[in-house]
Order: C-alpha cells, then sequence, then structure tokens
C-alpha cells in the first residue's frame, strides 16, 4: 500500500547540513573514498572480477572525467546495455530504450569514477499531468512526514538552493550502495506501480520503476523524490541530503542523489554533495 504522507511547513534548518556543512571532504578525497569504496565492495561481491577493471583514467569516459560510464560486468547478455559496459551513458541510450517500456522508464548500472551509481530515466516532460491511472511513471516530490511521525523532508528545500539537484532532462542518478549494508547488489529495476510497493523480485531492468537490492530485498523508488537523513560513518555526523524514496525492505532510508549534467549528450556527475555518500566506509 501506498505511503501516505501528512504535509506540514518545512523546518527552518530543513537545509542544515548540506549547505554549508561542517562535514565536508574534498574532491581529492573523494576520489579516493570513491575508489576505496568501489575497490572494497566489488571485491567482495563479484570476486575474481576485481576492482582493476573499473579503474577510470582521468578523461577515459570519453566524455570528461565526470562522465558516467555503463557497468554491465558479468551481465553482457542480459541487460539491455550488456553491449555498452564501460561506454559512456548517453540520454538517447535511455530514451531508446524507456520508449519499448510500458511505465515510460529505463535504468541502468553505472560507474562514475570508480563510484557505484544507477541512473533511471523517466518520462516526465511526457506524462507529468496526466492520470496516474494509464501507469506512466512521473518525478513525485515527497514532503512532510510519513504515517510513523517521521520526518521525510521537502525535496524542494535543497533543489531550490540548487537546482542541479532537480531531474535533469527526465534522468536522475543516485549513489549505487545500498543503505541497509552499503552493498552493491546488481541493482535490478523491477515491474511494478510506480506509487506502491509492488514488486516482483527477479524482474528485468525494463518496464519497472522500483530499484531492487538483490542482497536483502529492500526496494527504493526513482520516482519518488525526498530529502532525508543519514549519518557519516566514519564520525557519526547527521546530515540531510536530497534523495530518492526508500519504497520497502530492511533499508532505513533512501538513497542520495548525485546530480548531473548533459556534456552534448553524455551524462556527467557533479561531485558537489560528496557528503552523502558516507554512510558507507
Ligand atoms: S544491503 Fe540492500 S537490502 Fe541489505
Amino acid at each position: 500500500m501506498a505511503r501516505e504522507y501528512e504535509l506540514k511547513p518545512a523546518p527552518s534548518d530543513a537545509v542544515d547540513g548540506v549547505v554549508g556543512s561542517t562535514t565536508t571532504i574534498n574532491r581529492r578525497q573523494f576520489l579516493r573514498y570513491g575508489f576505496n569504496t568501489a575497490a572494497g565492495v566489488l571485491t567482495a561481491s563479484l570476486g575474481v572480477l576485481g576492482f582493476s577493471a573499473i579503474l577510470l583514467p582521468p578523461g577515459g569516459g570519453g566524455g570528461g572525467d565526470l562522465a558516467v560510464q555503463f557497468w554491465a560486468k558479468g551481465r553482457e547478455d542480459e541487460a539491455w546495455y550488456g553491449a555498452k559496459h564501460l561506454q559512456p551513458m548517453t540520454k538517447a541510450d535511455f530514451e531508446a530504450e524507456a520508449a519499448s517500456s510500458s511505465t515510460g522508464t529505463a535504468g541502468a548500472a553505472g560507474v562514475w569514477n570508480g563510484v557505484p551509481v544507477v541512473v533511471n530515466y523517466v518520462s516526465h516532460s511526457n506524462y507529468a499531468g496526466t492520470p496516474e491511472s494509464n501507469g506512466k511513471a512521473r518525478f513525485q516530490f515527497m514532503e512532510g512526514y510519513d504515517e510513523t511521525g517521521k520526518y521525510v523532508g521537502h525535496f524542494e528545500d535543497l533543489a531550490e538552493a540548487d537546482p542541479r539537484l532537480m531531474p535533469n532532462d527526465d534522468l536522475v542518478m543516485v549513489f549505487g550502495r545500498c543503505t541497509h549494508l552499503c552493498c552493491i547488489p546488481g541493482w535490478q529495476l523491477v515491474s511494478n506501480s510506480f506509487t506502491e510497493d509492488s514488486w516482483t523480485p527477479g524482474g528485468g531492468d525494463d518496464g519497472g520503476t522500483k530499484l531492487f537490492c538483490i542482497c536483502h530485498s529492500s526496494r527504493f523508488d526513482p520516482t519518488a523524490l525526498e530529502m532525508n537523513t543519514n549519518r557519516n560513518r566514519s564520525n557519526g555526523a547527521t546530515f540531510k541530503y536530497a534523495g530518492i524514496r526508500r519504497a520497502g525492505g530492511p533499508a532505513p532510508v533512501g538513497l542520495p542523489i548525485i546530480p548531473i549534467q548533459l556534456n552534448g549528450d553524455v551524462i556527467e556527475g557533479l561531485p558537489d554533495y560528496v557528503d552523502w555518500y558516507t554512510y558507507c566506509d
């Protein structure tokens, strides 16, 4: 059943920890952090593939060192982007895939400067304002408190401070480590309703709108954008972040957004909110 929200005014400290945060790390530290992150988890979960396979030279993505690349290692024969492994992602790739989707969406795992990411295309500009009964996904901006009384937050408060956080050209990118136990789960985009937490384990990448973590079955909804709170694993500092909604399963909160821009048609990530990814070592 879909979560219900009671809308309330945003608290005055809504952007604490994001704008003017004191728990910051610089770009150099982030790149090292990202490589270390990917190395540890990929070695653990994929064994013989090893980490060296995804170390990217600066500018190696074909669109500058900010370019996002498809990551289909081990899934070359089943993922729609299997033949594009380590090629730079383009908006046209996602538009073409979404055109064959029943919900107007497409998702793909990627790697960005050694960091695992997931990119989702939601045909928002085509379906915003159309009846939800048509089953076509569009972005939803969540806010307020959930039914348990937990504050979810106003995505717009963060996006107004930095418009780059808004989905860019119907694309949204998130950090690809689950907020439950930080694994990189071989995300699947599963078939379901985009407004409810219905899901099909073992689903393919096409035609769904929930990101499914194969580790312990957490689900995340890349169409539902919200502000949430998480904790720096190293120093315990809490921070608010813009993210996508946790739809179900043991994960405590949603996944943080990585803002993007288009360089021509190539999708690039922006390393401005690296603190949001520090809930994992
Ligand atoms: S690590 Fe994703 S559900 Fe446990």
